[in-house]
């Protein structure tokens, strides 16, 4: 069993540990939440527990049923898990099924306007700048990764967005948004890295349109505990 030798990072929902494989890494999810890069910091309590259940759950999914690469190795327990150590791509992925969040103040429609088709965004990860947008121009500039990456990013996403939206939609959950990382590996493969989870997604009730992820927290919205137990329990039922 893999242990955690050393403190990597610390970012602001998970730390990461170097273990006896050099290859791979110990992620471990916290309960803290921030919001607004960080100005607003909180805790919802469960959930370092909630997350690493439905990203390994998820992942593991992706990789069987819709071919996606991931970085999940095994789930050593509660909240921590064995992964593939990754140099990360310095891009945040966005995919967008309906107007929400920032894209909402962007183009001055309502929340919950639906769109004709996916949109992809794509963000440079950087807290110091506030993670601003960029496009496939900038990318190519900076050399933040070559075209072949970034065609694959871009086909992964797509492929990951059509996948969760379905799988979702069976759970009575609407997948309005979400946020993606992706990392190579020493060998050169590209994998999906980081997570998916209330942190990361919009998720809306189908019926009542209720929020179910951590628009709860960063709005004062309450509940934000229930909202994440939910979401756990639609996945994985009613003794979660
Ligand atoms: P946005 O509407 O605020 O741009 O967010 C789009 C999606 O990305 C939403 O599902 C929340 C997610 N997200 C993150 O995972 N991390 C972030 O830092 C931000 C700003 C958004």
């Amino acid at each position: 069993m893999a242990t955690k030798l050393r403190q990597l990072y610390e970012g602001k929902a998970k730390k990461v540990f170097e273990c006896e494989d050099p290859t791979m890494c110990i992620v471990s999810y916290k309960d803290d939440a921030t919001a607004f890069n960080g100005l607003k910091k909180g805790t919802i309590r469960g959930k370092g527990v909630i997350n690493n259940r439905l990203t390994n759950y998820l992942m593991q999914k992706l990789e069987k049923e819709a071919g996606i690469p991931t970085h999940f190795v095994q789930e050593l327990s509660d909240t921590d898990t064995l992964v593939r150590k990754v140099d990360i791509v310095p891009l945040e992925v966005i995919v967008r099924n309906v107007v929400a969040g920032s894209l909402s103040k962007r183009v001055g429609k309502e929340e919950g306007t639906s769109l004709l088709c996916p949109v992809l965004e794509f963000s440079y990860k950087d807290d110091e700048l506030g993670d601003p947008m960029v496009n496939d121009y900038h990318i190519r500039a900076m050399g933040w990764c070559s075209d072949e990456t970034l065609e694959k990013i871009k086909e992964y996403a797509l492929r990951i967005n059509d996948y969760l939206v379905s799988y979702f939609k069976t759970l009575g959950i609407d997948l309005i948004d979400f946020k993606l990382e992706f990392g190579i590996t020493a060998d050169g493969t590209l994998v999906l890295a980081d997570e998916i989870s209330p942190d990361t997604c919009r998720f809306w009730d189908s019926t009542t349109h209720e929020k179910l992820d951590k628009d709860r927290f960063r709005r004062d919205l309450g509940d934000a505990e229930g909202a994440y137990r939910e979401v756990l329990r639609r996945v994985f039922g009613d003794n979660n």
